[in-house]
């Protein structure tokens, strides 16, 4: 009988050991938000597939709808000979992306290439170069995504010098930090780049890889009132935040500002790969025809997926369902903090949630309790994900989850924090 360890071993012979495993746990089958190894142990997975599973593993509607669809045709190349589905789903995101304006849509495979597409067609209905992104943010593993990834380690490393055409501005993620961006860019315009010859400026709306901090809701209006004077693209990049996980479909929601592009990925099409570009539809139209999509860009399969998946979010009223999912790990928070004071700060916007941790006598950032945690949790079968540096456990649990099977997460989740904290 094959077993993890076996396999562990053929993967370190196999794998290039860029690609790291989390845990070394080989899945067997996954249902909703439980799945099981090839040793038969079950684990709850509070992780989501990296937030890919905001309506759980192998959803009975999107299989379904999936399984016909593979009877029908699995690849035709859109660019070719194209299908309804996809304008269907072009459609429907351009109703359902926040922006009370024309809009056209175009689909890829992955965030990183929705990301780059984003950048390209700003650059191109600009005809500007330059990109502002932000420290701490992450965008892809792609050349031009990473260059706008604010984030050394470990992606760039023996890559790390990119092109003068990206500039980091610091995070607005509260009063603070705003002011200081305000300064950032007040130098920049001074020192180096004029506004107007910005392409486009790309921000998460709660950076996700980063450590889940929300951006500072004024500092999203400096943003727009900015793009809006110097004729700047302002890119959303939802690709984390997006399809419910902050109790919004998109997370720009809550600002009521609309960005001019919208990228999005992971939890629109659950767990088929598929990613989109939304904007502005003159923008969206600038790239010469032929120029934008790729050989499996707007799969046939994970369009279906995605058509089923909105459907599936809206039958269930997931964003109010994330509303609930996070305050329910709020109360365990609450309930442990004056007993672990190496937890920093809880924060959340809906259910995309974390816990930061420092040493509490030197306030550095204290990964190694993470470690531990995530030792601990997995012992008693439950996935968590870190971010951050990380230094903060980050929750991407489906929005379908089973209440009972919440509740026995956070119950292992909460054992695992005080044993690790020794409280
Ligand atoms: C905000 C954001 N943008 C882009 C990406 C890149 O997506 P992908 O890994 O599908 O290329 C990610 C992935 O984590 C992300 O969180």
């Amino acid at each position: 009988m094959s077993n993890n360890i076996e396999w562990k071993n053929r993967a370190n012979n196999a794998v290039s050991a860029a690609v790291a495993n989390a845990y070394n746990i080989f899945v067997a089958k996954a249902k909703n938000a439980q799945l099981w190894d090839i040793e038969g142990n079950r684990y709850i997975d509070f992780g989501g597939g990296i937030g890919t599973l905001n309506t759980g593993h192998c959803n009975d509607k999107i299989i379904t709808a999936v399984k016909e669809q593979l009877d029908k045709f699995t690849h035709t190349a859109f660019a070719i000979t194209p299908y309804p589905q996809y304008i269907e789903l072009a459609e429907k995101l351009n109703q359902l992306v926040p922006g009370d304006f024309a809009k056209k849509t175009l689909f890829v495979t992955t965030g990183a290439e929705a990301v780059e597409n984003a950048i390209k067609v700003a650059r191109i209905a600009t005809k500007r170069l330059v990109v502002i992104s932000f420290v701490g943010g992450f965008h892809g593993r792609t050349m031009l995504t990473l260059g706008l990834t604010g984030k050394i380690k470990p992606y760039k490393v023996g890559l790390s010098n990119f092109t003068n055409d990206i500039f980091h501005a610091p995070f607005p993620k509260n009063k603070e930090t705003f002011s200081q961006m305000q300064q950032y860019f007040e130098n920049l315009f001074k020192a180096d780049i004029a506004p107007e010859d910005i392409a486009a400026i790309i921000f998460e709306p709660v950076q996700g890889e980063g450590g889940f901090y929300s951006i500072y809701p004024e500092a999203v209006k400096w943003i727009r009132d900015l793009c809006n004077k110097h004729q700047i693209v302002m890119i959303a990049d939802e690709i984390q935040s997006g399809f419910a996980r902050t109790g919004k479909l998109f997370a720009m929601e809550h600002f009521n500002i609309a960005a001019d592009i919208v990228t999005s990925a992971k939890s629109l099409a659950g767990g088929f790969t598929l990613a989109a570009i939304t904007g502005r539809a003159a923008i969206m139209d600038a790239p010469v025809p032929g120029s934008l999509g790729g050989t499996y860009a707007g799969n046939p399969v994970a369009i279906t997926a995605a058509l089923t998946t909105i459907e599936v979010m809206q039958q269930n009223n997931l964003p109010q369902r994330a509303l609930k999912i996070g305050e329910q790990i709020e109360s365990v928070i609450n309930k442990i903090k004056s007993r672990v004071p190496q937890i920093k700060e809880f924060r959340r916007l809906g259910a995309m949630a974390a816990i930061e941790f420092y040493d509490p006598t030197t306030h550095e950032i204290d990964s190694a309790i993470v470690t531990k945690i995530q030792q601990l949790a997995i012992n008693d079968g439950l996935i968590i994900l870190s971010c951050g540096y990380g230094n903060v456990i980050r929750f991407l649990v489906p929005l379908t989850i089973e209440d009972s099977i919440l509740t026995e997460g956070l119950n292992i989740l909460e054992k695992s924090i005080l044993t690790a904290a020794n409280a």
